[in-house]
């Protein structure tokens, strides 16, 4: 059975960006595939958490995962930093990792410009340790969305230089994966890019938003004077709407207020409305969860150990064979 392995940082309240890039992906897997997904509390150090932040942020994905509907019996849940196995092998593969190509990375860049007094070492060598949560397992496919694309690029050129320095063939490579077509990229509401958490509080619809914050967050969402001709093409931040649309609601819907658009008719309050209420329908059952599994504090410890026992025991195979591999001898 192939291998799936996926993670969240730990950096607080997960976004429909998520559940749609990733979390959707994660809860169809995992029935039919052997899958680790885990919360990367690793990667969320590059930002300096306090404990208490850090703490916090690391059980709310948990309760997140688990309330999105990815069950622990099926799949290993597990927070990256018990797997101390990865922080090993992230070493490793340092050593064969290269400056010029560590800042080439497009994550590295943009983080740079946003923040250029916190350029530290940990931010520059990110995808090394994303490539060592993989290959970790040995897996082969990663549910990510377009936003990670890059990353798993990064990932099999770590692996495969790993196995071409010691000529052998032990690590597979890993692809980025999604049940559609193409990898997701799930737009905010500020009619720009992406939804994401650094983007501002308003872009990003979050899965335990409740309604009332759900209606105002769309209904201030960039929009245009409307169309002017039949057909017209949509501008970006008309675009990310029905994007947004095409994923929480009907293909009727979304038809339905794609004609009125061509035939300028559309009332971007109607079309809206609408889109709250379906993004409403939409996280509603993970919301309800939220709640109760949050209260469960016995419920998470036993998961969080169970899991970590379970991707332990599948790193410590690999970091065996890694150490031997590498020639490290025991006397
Ligand atoms: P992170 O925490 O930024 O995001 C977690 C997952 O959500 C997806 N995602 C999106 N998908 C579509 N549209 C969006 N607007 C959107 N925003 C976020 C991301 O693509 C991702 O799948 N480096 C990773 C975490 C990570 C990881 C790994 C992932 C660490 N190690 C190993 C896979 C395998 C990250 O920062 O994701």
């Amino acid at each position: 059975m192939e291998t799936v392995v996926s993670g969240i940082r730990s950096t607080g309240k997960l976004h429909l960006g998520n559940y749609y890039g990733a979390i959707q992906n994660f809860v169809k897997m995992q029935h039919e595939y052997n899958c680790y997904f885990f919360i990367a509390d690793l990667h969320s150090l590059t930002t300096h958490p306090t404990p208490g932040d850090l703490h916090g942020n690391v059980k709310q994905v948990l309760v997140e995962y688990l309330a999105a509907g990815i069950d622990p019996e099926q799949a290993t849940i597990y927070i990256q930093s018990d797997v101390t196995e990865i922080a090993e092998l992230y070493l490793y593969l340092n050593m064969n990792a290269y400056l010029g190509e560590l800042e080439r990375a497009t994550s590295f860049k943009d983080k740079v410009r946003a923040n250029p007094d916190n350029v530290n070492a940990g931010l520059l060598t990110y995808p090394v340790l994303m490539a060592a949560d993989i290959i970790i397992h040995k897996a082969t496919k990663v549910p990510v969305g377009k936003d990670q694309e890059q990353h798993l690029e990064m990932a099999r050129t770590f692996g495969n230089r790993f196995n071409r320095l010691y000529n052998n063939e032990y690590f597979p490579e890993p692809y980025a994966f999604s049940f559609g077509e193409s990898l997701v990229k799930i737009p905010g509401l500020d009619g720009k890019g992406k939804m994401g958490k650094s983007e501002g509080e308003a872009n990003a619809v979050y899965l335990s938003d409740p309604p009332e914050v759900i209606r105002k967050k769309v209904m201030r969402a960039v929009t245009d004077g409307g169309p002017t001709i039949e057909n017209q093409e949509k501008p970006v931040e008309i675009q990310n709407l029905f994007d947004l649309m095409k994923v929480v609601s009907t293909q009727d819907t979304h038809d339905h207020f794609n004609d009125l658009y061509n035939k300028m008719q559309i009332r971007y309050g109607d079309l809206k409305k609408q889109l709250a209420e379906d993004m409403i329908i939409a996280t509603t059952p993970i919301r309800d969860r939220i709640n109760d599994i949050a209260a469960d504090t016995e419920y998470l410890r036993r998961v969080a150990r169970q899991g970590a026992d379970k991707a332990r025991e599948s790193a410590r195979r690999t970091i065996n064979d890694v150490r031997e591999i590498i020639g490290f001898r025991k006397f």
